[in-house]
């Protein structure tokens, strides 16, 4: 039914969302040259109708860590329909949640000893909004701390802990939350002293701007949070399972949070699921007697695809050693981007760790560029890093993303299967669409006509 229905309908895509989903990203996607029609996904490539290929640098925000379509994954999922599981009885204690639990708490403890009770949820959001309930019932506070540009989901408990005023403005009043900046212990203690901090919440590198924190700043943020009394929640939503070159980012700097989030590639790319995992003290805050057993609860969280979606996920990023690939091929990514930036004058910083990187742009000295840089920032700032994204796509079938608003930050999110020749194609575009960028009148400043007529546009 589904194969006949595709086979009839495909190509409508754009036409339905401008009907039924929402008709300004259809624009924007049209505007800037990303209005493809996908037919077909295979590790690290899409594929539209015409056979084209397309370099995934985007891994759905970092879903498909595993590359789309795995087949380890999808064979389990195919055999638990087979199976006709006794899916979502509720009152039921199913086993494959167990079985899933007990493997990530297993894989967990490898990185964050003490992290020992899991519960599911169905998104990166719903682990976020768990974890700051958690928090209140652990401490019984009621205030949260995060840092300016996080994110984390866009529920309203998960909005109350967004740094970035694009995403709040509009929807009315949030939880208490007060946003720190990075690097800012002082601030941070400060804040905690007050006594009613129920936890600091933070990515351990932002995904919004590819920011990462000094050395010093998450191991003396935790240590203060221990002093406070507050509990300090690290989510690996986007950074978790491999993508940085660890299994989890806090690794680098030997973090032991209270609580993890975790969602996005624990499902292999297939179907929703997230988790939080926690200390059993946190854990037993919550789900304290009989009559508190399900006092957090949701109805899908433990379904068999996610949890069996799961166990092959863990099982082919281990057996594939992704993890060790993503520190790998990030180091070969981070050189070519460092080569980049000692050649081009636009390229103001690279960061990032594993095959989480950024590239920041900024103003030009030269003076030919710099009224071209004006023209289009001038309009909007970040429509620079937008022309870059526009160009990799138009002319080489690269997809990345501008990594925040109003930054000019371009953020490359490789699924962690890729391998030198990909990370060298990736490389070899984006030298080629900074010279275009690098050339005025000309090159890729002939794109901008059209995003700065969108730009001027969504303004109006
Ligand atoms: C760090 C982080 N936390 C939470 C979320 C929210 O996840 P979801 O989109 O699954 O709700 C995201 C999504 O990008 C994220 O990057």
């Amino acid at each position: 039914m589904i194969r006949e229905l595709i086979a009839r309908r495909e190509g409508e895509n754009h036409g339905l969302h401008q009907q039924y989903l929402n008709p300004f990203l259809v624009r924007v996607l049209s505007i800037i040259g990303y209005d493809v029609v996908y037919v077909r996904g295979e590790g690290p490539w899409l594929y539209d109708k015409e056979g084209n290929r397309y370099l995934d640098f985007l891994s759905g925000y970092s879903v498909f860590n595993l590359g789309r379509n795995h087949p380890k994954v999808k064979a389990a999922l195919m055999e638990v329909l087979e199976l006709d599981r006794p899916n979502l009885v509720q009152m039921d204690c199913p086993l494959l949640a167990g079985l899933l639990a007990e493997r990530l708490v297993e894989v967990t403890k490898r990185a964050f000893p003490g992290l020992e009770r899991v519960f599911f949820t169905n998104s990166g959001t719903e682990a976020v909004e768990g974890a700051l309930k958690f928090a209140r019932a652990a401490t019984g506070r009621p205030r949260f701390l995060h840092l300016e540009h996080s994110f984390h989901g866009l529920t309203l408990g998960s909005l109350s802990v967004n740094g970035d005023a694009y995403f709040r403005e509009g929807f009315g009043e949030l939880l208490p939350a007060t946003a720190i900046p990075m690097n800012d212990l002082d601030t941070l203690e400060r804040e905690l002293k007050v006594g009613d901090v129920a936890c600091f919440i933070v990515e351990p590198i932002q995904g919004k701007g590819v920011y990462v924190p000094d050395d010093e700043f998450l191991p003396g943020a935790q240590e203060l949070c221990r002093r406070y009394g507050a509990l300090f929640v690290l989510d690996e939503v986007q950074t978790g399972f491999g993508r940085t070159g660890r299994l989890f980012c806090g690794e680098h700097w030997g973090l032991e949070p209270d609580i993890v989030t975790v969602a996005k590639t624990l499902s292999g790319g297939y179907v929703p699921v997230g988790a939080i995992i926690t200390r059993p003290e946190v854990h037993r805050k919550v789900f304290r007697n009989l009559e508190r057993a399900v006092v957090h609860s949701n109805t899908f969280g433990m379904n068999e695809l996610a949890m069996a979606a799961g166990l092959a996920a863990l099982e082919v990023l281990e057996k594939e050693c992704l993890v060790e690939r993503a520190a790998e091929m990030g180091a070969r990514f981070m050189a070519g981007l460092k080569g980049l930036q000692a050649k081009y004058e636009m390229v103001a910083d690279v960061r990032g760790k594993g095959l989480m990187l950024g590239i920041e742009f900024g103003p030009p000295s030269s003076l030919k560029l710099k009224a071209a840089w004006k023209g289009v920032e001038g309009v909007k700032r970040g429509l620079f890093a937008q022309l870059i994204v526009m160009g990799l796509m138009r002319e080489h079938r690269l997809l990345t993303q501008v990594s925040a608003h109003g930054v000019n930050i371009v953020k490359f999110l490789p699924p962690l299967v890729v391998g030198e020749e990909e990370i060298d194609y990736a490389l070899s575009a984006l030298d080629a669409v900074l010279a275009e960028a690098h050339r005025f009148p000309g090159g890729i400043w002939g794109l901008a006509k059209d995003l700065v007529k969108g730009a001027l546009g969504a303004r109006a």
